[in-house]
């Protein structure tokens, strides 16, 4: 397997490779032994020469899988001599940079019949994904500084998707797009639609972000990073009309009702528009309503639609809250005095549920269907209410049957020691 170069010519080698290849188990693959080309770049003082052989060695993806330096460079791996390792017909190709990289890439990774002998479930269209982003068009019109493959995967020392130390593993990725994104002296001279310069600070809004907490400080690797919202390969800003989708892969329900809503017919920027991108806060009710701190009040003013819905959607939800608070302390009042209210509890745990549908309904924004939730959360609280009444007035009953029964006693107690007196 060491000595065929896909390189030399192409078309012939290639096939011979496939030849070699098929029959093989290629999990089984063997790691490559040293080449030419590695022994002689170890040994280079030049950190840029050695390093790639360095990384190459240590650890690699396509070393695990029996490839060595002359599938991507080309070269005979087999002198020791730099000039005839390089000779004109060993096919060597240097340092591939801007398209090159991609071609040397895609070479395998677009050729569904070879990567299906190492990984048949594996996409083959990242090549194909890169050329419709905005990396890949700018590439295209021979701009190099936006990604390419190395730039977020490595050239050398290349690790599955899945590794932990994968520079595009999900708790890495926003670090690795960001080494470009938040570069402003880098990113000069791109501008949005607008014209306005293209931010730099996705990465510090991120960090603020509700998706970044539940992320890092929650540990739920299903929250998104920037690939999540952009595509691995396709990186773009969504489109007009295509946010709700991105949102929506996750957030199912909100994108429904709001599908259901006359904002989604003019909001350009669909859930973005109240929520932004990156910088996602925590929800409040405050967000729903009509006073300064509302985002209603933003685009609504008193006397239309969108202020008088406001309105209604927050007294409901208020009216809820308010509810479930005044039931609470109920419970709590009849648990001190020791009656048993897990039943009741439970109740109440279900009415906050009926809250939460509540603010996912909001969505629509249309009062009704909130007031619907609002009304099934007010019977389940008047119906702990009832039941909190009739604890503690069995607790007061209780305590008057105590105390009578307490004053019977001690009547008798008083008659039997008076009886004993007089028998004295
Ligand atoms: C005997 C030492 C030696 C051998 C063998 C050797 N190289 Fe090199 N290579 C070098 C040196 C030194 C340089 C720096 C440029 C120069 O002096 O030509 C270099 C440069 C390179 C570069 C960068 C070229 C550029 O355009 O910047 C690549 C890529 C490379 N070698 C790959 C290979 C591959 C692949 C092989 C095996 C087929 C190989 N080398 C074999 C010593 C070697
Ligand atoms: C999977 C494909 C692949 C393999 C395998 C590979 N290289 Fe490279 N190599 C590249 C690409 C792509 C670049 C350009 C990287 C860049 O622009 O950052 C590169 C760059 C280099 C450079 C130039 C580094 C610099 O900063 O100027 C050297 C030298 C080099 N490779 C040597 C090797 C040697 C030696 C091996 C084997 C031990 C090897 N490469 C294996 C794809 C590969
Ligand atoms: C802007 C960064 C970026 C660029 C450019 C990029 N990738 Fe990726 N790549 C990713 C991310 C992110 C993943 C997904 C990681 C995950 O699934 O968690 C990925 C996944 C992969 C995978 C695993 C299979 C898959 O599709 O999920 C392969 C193979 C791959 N990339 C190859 C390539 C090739 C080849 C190129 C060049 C045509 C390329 N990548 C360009 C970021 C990038
Ligand atoms: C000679 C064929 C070949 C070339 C050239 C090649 N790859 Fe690969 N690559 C493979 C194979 C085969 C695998 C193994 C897939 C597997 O087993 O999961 C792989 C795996 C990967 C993975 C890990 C995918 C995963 O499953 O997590 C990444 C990332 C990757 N390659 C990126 C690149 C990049 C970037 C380049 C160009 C610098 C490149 N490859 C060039 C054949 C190639
Ligand atoms: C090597 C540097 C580099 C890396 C790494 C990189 N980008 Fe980019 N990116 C650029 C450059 C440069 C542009 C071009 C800006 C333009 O044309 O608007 C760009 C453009 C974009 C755009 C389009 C912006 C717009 O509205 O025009 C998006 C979205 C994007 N990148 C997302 C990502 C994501 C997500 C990652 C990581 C998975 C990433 N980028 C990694 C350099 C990089
Ligand atoms: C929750 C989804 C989401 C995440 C996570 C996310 N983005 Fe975005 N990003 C968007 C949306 C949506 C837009 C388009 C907003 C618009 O059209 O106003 C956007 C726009 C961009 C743009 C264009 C310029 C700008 O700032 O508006 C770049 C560049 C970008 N994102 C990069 C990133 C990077 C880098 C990360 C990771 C640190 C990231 N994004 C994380 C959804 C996301
Ligand atoms: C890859 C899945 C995914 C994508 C895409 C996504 N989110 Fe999230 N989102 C989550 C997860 C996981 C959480 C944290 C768990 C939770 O609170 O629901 C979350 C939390 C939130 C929260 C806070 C919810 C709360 O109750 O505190 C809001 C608001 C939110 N996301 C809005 C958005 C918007 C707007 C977009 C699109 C720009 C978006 N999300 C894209 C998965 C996603
Ligand atoms: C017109 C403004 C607006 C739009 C558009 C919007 N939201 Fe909201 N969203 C809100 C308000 C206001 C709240 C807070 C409701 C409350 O707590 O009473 C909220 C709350 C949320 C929550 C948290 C719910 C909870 O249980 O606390 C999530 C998740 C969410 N929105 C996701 C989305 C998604 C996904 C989209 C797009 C499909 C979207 N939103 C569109 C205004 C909006
Ligand atoms: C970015 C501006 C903006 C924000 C923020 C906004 N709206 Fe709207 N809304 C509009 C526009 C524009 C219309 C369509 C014109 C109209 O009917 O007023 C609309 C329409 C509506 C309608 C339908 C009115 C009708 O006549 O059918 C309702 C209801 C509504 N909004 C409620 C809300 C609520 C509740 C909030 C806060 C959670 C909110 N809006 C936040 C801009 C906004």
């Amino acid at each position: 397997m060491a000595t065929w170069r896909l390189s030399s010519v192409p078309g012939l080698a290639f096939a011979a490779a496939l030849c070699v290849w098929a029959p093989a188990t290629p999990a089984a693959a063997q790691p490559a032994q040293a080449s030419g080309c590695e022994t002689c770049h170890r040994a280079q003082a030049q950190p840029a020469l050695a390093a790639p052989a360095r990384d190459f060695g240590a650890t690699d993806v396509h070393r695990d899988r029996g490839f060595t330096c002359v599938d991507c460079h080309g070269g005979n791996p087999s002198e020791t001599d730099k000039t005839r390792a390089k000779a004109p017909a060993t096919g060597f190709k240097g340092k591939p940079a801007g398209q090159m990289v991609i071609a040397v890439c895609a070479r395998c990774h677009s050729d569904a019949a070879l990567m299906r002998k190492y990984a048949p479930k594996q996409r083959v269209d990242q090549a194909v994904e890169y050329a419709t982003s905005v990396h890949g068009q700018q590439l295209a019109k021979g701009d190099t500084k936006v990604a390419t493959c190395v730039s977020c995967h490595g050239a050398h020392g290349v690790r599955l998707v899945s590794d932990a130390q994968s520079p595009v593993y999900v708790t890495n990725v926003a670090a690795t797009c960001t080494t470009c994104h938040a570069d402003a002296e880098r990113m000069k001279g791109y501008h949005l639609p607008d014209g306005s310069p293209l931010p730099t600070d996705q990465r510090t809004k991120y960090e603020k972000s509700v998706h970044h907490a539940a992320m890092v400080q929650g540990n739920d690797l299903s929250a998104p990073t920037c690939n999540d919202c952009h595509g691995n390969h396709g990186a773009a800003p969504p489109g007009v009309g295509a946010i709700a989708n991105v949102c929506g892969t996750c957030h199912t329900v909100f994108a429904t009702k709001f599908a259901l809503s006359t904002h989604s017919q003019i909001f350009d920027r669909s859930c973005v528009e109240c929520h932004s991108n990156h910088e996602i806060a925590k929800p409040t009710d405050a967000m729903l309503g009509t006073d300064k701190a509302a985002l209603c009040a933003d685009c609504h003013s008193e006397g239309d639609n969108g202020h008088k819905a406001a309105t209604a959607m927050r007294s409901s939800i208020e009216k809820l809250k308010d509810a479930i608070a005044r039931s609470a302390a109920l419970v709590a009042e009849a648990e001190n005095a020791g009656m048993e209210m897990g039943g009741q509890q439970l109740a109440l745990r279900e009415a906050g549920n009926q809250l939460t549908l509540a603010r996912t309904e909001m969505h629509a924004f249309d009062p009704k269907p909130v007031e619907d939730v609002l009304q099934a959360g007010l019977g389940i609280t008047a119906k702990v209410d009832a039941e909190g009444q009739a604890a503690l007035a069995e607790v007061s009953y209780r305590r008057t049957g105590l105390a009578i029964s307490l004053g019977a006693i001690l009547l008798v107690v008083v008659a039997l020691s008076l009886k004993i007196r007089s028998l004295k």
